[in-house]
């Protein structure tokens, strides 16, 4: 028994510490650039941190309330209906949670019995395979392949059964940055529909689309009534260590992950919630520029990397870049991850940890852009290095 799981609920042996820890610490102690873990490395509108400052100093400091204050669950109804025309009551069908990690976690610890099977898509966020298990469930994975990431719709037939309880979406995708479009998503609502799942999704990354579009998954014929819509302000605002994140879904799914959220965290930051609040009702301009910077950057990073000599698979949303370093001449992702920080100064993360297919993700590796262009720049070069 490895030493980390000698207390362990045996729930979650060999989970293991989540290689952003591992490749944060590594980054540090060889003073390399950390393109692993995806958090900005500038902060967000000056405008909302002060909003932060001001909330303090108006003693916004005492528990909340445990739904979250009622004017970011209205800025929260506000915003689906402006982006998605999608009409959430903030009273009932809005939830406040401590980052959309809490989200999901508290989604699938409300909603699955032990047993239960959930359906998902690898490569997936590290988070869901822990929360499923914490849940007592199982995971089934339907694994999206390179080039595209497209998935086989029978291997998603196959992969509902009679005990699936739901099924758990993330788009825009983290790692791959596919953004799921109409067509895939229609056939994903019409099983969910046919089999009568509840559908869980991911959507961080909303507005970090730069081919396509997002589109909700609750939006689609069917769908309003049965999911549970996850998302929260750290990607879009770049205050990913707020924890700001929340939930839209009918009552009665609301009030089951609200129930589990009370004994979580019981409430979420009081004085973030304010500065959101006023940040989700920023005008369109905001978001346009926040997208076009990053795709800039997105850009940059894709055209270094090909150069370098790997194959990259361009990514439509997120802020994470998947790579195939077999062209480099490498073959497995991890020892090439590890190794990296010494051999040239550059962090990434190998795809590998987010599959349970090893061979599908082995010779991945991502690496995040939301990073100065100074900074990706210095990255790149580092790594052509490494070709000499
Ligand atoms: C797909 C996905 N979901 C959820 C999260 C976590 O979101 P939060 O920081 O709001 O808890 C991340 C963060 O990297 C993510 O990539």
């Amino acid at each position: 028994m490895a030493d980390a799981d000698r207390y362990l609920t045996s729930r979650l042996h060999g989970f293991g510490t989540t290689i952003f820890a591992e490749m944060s610490a590594l980054a540090e102690r060889t003073a390399a650039i950390n393109l692993g873990q995806g958090f900005p490395d500038t902060d967000g509108p000056a405008a909302v941190a002060e909003a932060a400052i001001a909330a303090i100093r108006d003693g916004h400091n005492q528990y909340p309330p445990g739904a979250g204050i009622p004017a970011l669950r209205e800025a929260i109804a506000i915003h689906q209906q402006r982006f998605y025309g999608l009409a959430y009551d903030p009273d009932t069908e809005i939830l406040v949670t401590t980052g959309a990690t809490e989200g999901i976690a508290a989604s699938l610890l409300a909603l699955c019995n032990d047993g239960d099977e959930v359906v998902t898509f690898e490569p997936y966020y590290d988070s869901y395979a822990a929360c499923i298990a914490m849940a007592g469930a199982h995971r089934r994975v339907v694994t999206l392949r390179t080039p595209d990431y497209r998935f086989d719709p029978d291997a998603l037939r196959a992969a509902i059964t009679d005990k699936t309880r739901l099924l758990l979406l993330n788009s825009p995708h983290n790692p791959t940055g596919k953004v799921f479009d109409r067509e895939e998503l229609e056939l994903i609502a019409e099983l969910c529909v046919e089999h009568d799942l509840i559908a869980v999704t991911d959507e961080v990354y909303e507005h970090l689309v730069f081919d396509g579009e997002h589109i909700p998954l609750a939006s689609l014929p069917g769908m309003r009534e049965r999911t549970v819509t996850i998302s929260s302000a750290g990607k879009t605002f770049s205050f990913t260590g707020w924890k700001i994140g929340w939930v839209c879904a009918p009552p009665g799914l609301v009030a089951a992950v609200r129930m589990v959220k009370q004994y979580l965290t019981y409430v979420s930051g009081a004085p973030f919630q304010h500065a959101i609040a006023g940040a989700l009702l920023l005008d369109d301009g905001y978001y346009s520029a926040f997208r076009d910077d990053l795709m800039i950057k997105r850009d940059l990073i894709c055209s270094g990397l090909r150069d370098v000599g790997f194959d990259v698979f361009e990514p439509a949303g997120t802020y994470f870049v998947t790579v195939d370093i077999r062209p480099f001449g490498e073959g497995d992702g991890a020892a090439f991850c590890r190794s990296l920080a010494d051999r040239c100064g550059v962090v990434g993360v190998p795809n590998v940890v987010f599959y349970d297919d090893v061979d599908a993700g082995r010779s991945l590796v991502r690496f995040a852009f939301c990073k100065r262009l100074e900074v990706l720049d210095a990255a790149v070069s580092r790594l052509k290095a490494l070709k000499k």
